[in-house]
């Protein structure tokens, strides 16, 4: 059995916590960097020296030399995207391809998906999702319907074409019935696919296997989530979410490893809250403070570039996120974005508005009820309104502490009542873009053994 270790590092809110910076840190004490979900919806930024590096679907571990990386049977992989990336590392100096390897049971996303991303979000009749535009729905839903094709397809042209014959008639149906103009063509998709068939063959291989030899040699293996745990299919804010598992036990299937592998779960959250596309946020500041953390954050989305919504942490969301994930630490990310505010607020809980339209959808909630968990309802959460406490603020920057004690002592405060509130540790904190900015506490006497 397993023998080396096996991170995974999950976002513990709607995503761009700061999850590339603590992976590409991370990636330092490991041997090998796996993604296990999504696709090109994802946008990690990374800082090295005075570049910066934008990964869509590459594992931010590639920025370092010698490292391996992969890409398991649960992400989707949109491979002209891919190749795009792959090429652009190369460009930079970056030997990708050697490090590099695919699952072989990991599913296509191909153009047509794209096409259908956009044509059924301009047919929701209760409102966009606001998607990445990606295709990465429609790519899942093609597996989850077992009409996809895998890198394993491949193999096989004949089979292949049957496969892309098959799935173009289906989309083009799927258009006309959705109002859109659009239509496919075969060959398109063919010599898109044969395109790259043979560099995707080369770099394919069973990630399941690699993982566990690496952990029988005593390996140490990094497994990179995507998006938030509040955007998971089954967890998240459905439907506004996105359509895999971004939480801890689909690190398990989506790179073919058992449960009880991972030994350490590490939630990367914000300092505060972010979400970029549709859907509740309960701590959003629609005002003045709202802008001030989107500007001071840079809070625009690092692949589709739109303005990210900004609120206060929000710990029953955390709390949730630590309990869905069986979190063991937690990383803080951006505290130094929080720089000058003179107070801060922290939500605590959320009270149940109770207007006419909630009391009619049969909730059970009463007006001016407390909850202290995160509710499954829609509806419920969309009338809730956020419980906060609030805090000191600090004057004095933060990008230069390494050592917990060179922090604030109202800094120090706010993060101990994260901690208090998630009921989790926190052992790394992020205050600032640069790798080395960052502050690592001692893990306490009761957690160390
Ligand atoms: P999709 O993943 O493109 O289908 O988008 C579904 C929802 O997830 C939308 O609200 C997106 O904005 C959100 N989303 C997808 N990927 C990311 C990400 O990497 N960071 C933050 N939000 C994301
Ligand atoms: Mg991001």
């Amino acid at each position: 059995m397993a023998k080396g270790l096996c991170r995974v590092i999950v976002g513990a809110q709607w995503g761009d916590e700061g999850k590339g910076k603590i992976v590409d840190v991370l990636a330092r004490e490991a041997d090998i960097i796996a993604r296990y979900q999504g696709g090109a919806n994802a946008g990690h930024t990374v800082v090295v020296g005075d570049e910066q590096f934008v990964l869509h679907q590459v594992p931010s571990g590639i920025l370092h030399p010698g490292k391996f990386c992969l890409l398991g049977n649960g992400v989707v992989l949109d491979p002209t995207r891919f190749f795009e990336e792959v090429d652009e590392l190369e460009r930079r100096g970056i030997d990708a391809t050697q490090r590099l390897k695919v699952s072989n049971r990991a599913h296509l996303l191909l153009s047509y998906h794209r096409v259908l991303d956009e044509a059924k979000e301009g047919r929701r009749s209760r409102g966009r999702i606001g998607t990445t535009g990606r295709g990465i729905g429609p790519a899942y839903e093609d597996k989850a319907a077992r009409s996809g094709i895998r890198v394993a397809d491949l193999w096989d042209e004949q089979r292949l074409g049957e496969m892309v014959r098959d799935n173009v008639e289906e989309k083009n149906r799927w258009l006309e019935v959705l109002g859109s103009s659009l239509r496919v063509r075969c060959e398109d998709v063919l010599a898109e696919v044969l395109g790259y068939r043979q560099r995707l063959l080369a770099m394919s291989g069973d990630v399941s296997r690699a993982i566990y030899a690496a952990l029988s040699r005593g390996e140490r293996v990094l497994l990179e989530g995507a998006q938030g745990s509040l955007l998971d299919l089954d967890h998240g804010t459905y439907p506004y979410v996105t359509s895999s598992s971004t939480t801890a036990g689909g690190a398990a299937t989506g790179v073919g490893i058992g449960p009880r592998t991972l030994d350490e779960i590490i939630g990367v959250v914000k300092a505060y809250t972010t979400r970029v596309g549709n859907g509740p946020l309960p701590t959003e500041l629609p005002d003045e403070m709202g802008e001030r953390l989107r500007e001071a954050g840079g809070e625009y989305g690092a692949t589709t570039g739109r303005p990210r919504r900004c609120g206060w942490f929000d710990a029953v969301v955390v709390r949730f996120a630590a309990r869905v994930n069986g979190l063991t630490e937690l990383a803080v990310t951006k505290l130094d974005v929080l720089d000058g505010l003179p107070s801060l607020r922290i939500c605590v809980g959320y009270r149940f508005r109770g207007d006419r339209a909630s009391q009619s959808s049969g909730s059970g909630m009463v007006g001016g009820e407390r909850l202290q968990e995160f509710p499954g309802s829609l509806s419920v959460l969309e009338n809730c309104e956020p419980i906060y406490e609030q805090m000191e603020g600090w004057d004095t920057p933060t990008a230069g502490a390494r050592r917990i004690g060179d922090l604030p002592a109202a800094a120090r405060r706010y993060l101990e009542r994260i901690e208090e509130l998630v009921r989790c540790p926190i052992r790394r904190v992020s205050v600032g873009t640069k790798r080395d900015q960052m502050v690592v506490l001692e893990a306490a006497p009761s957690d160390s053994g």
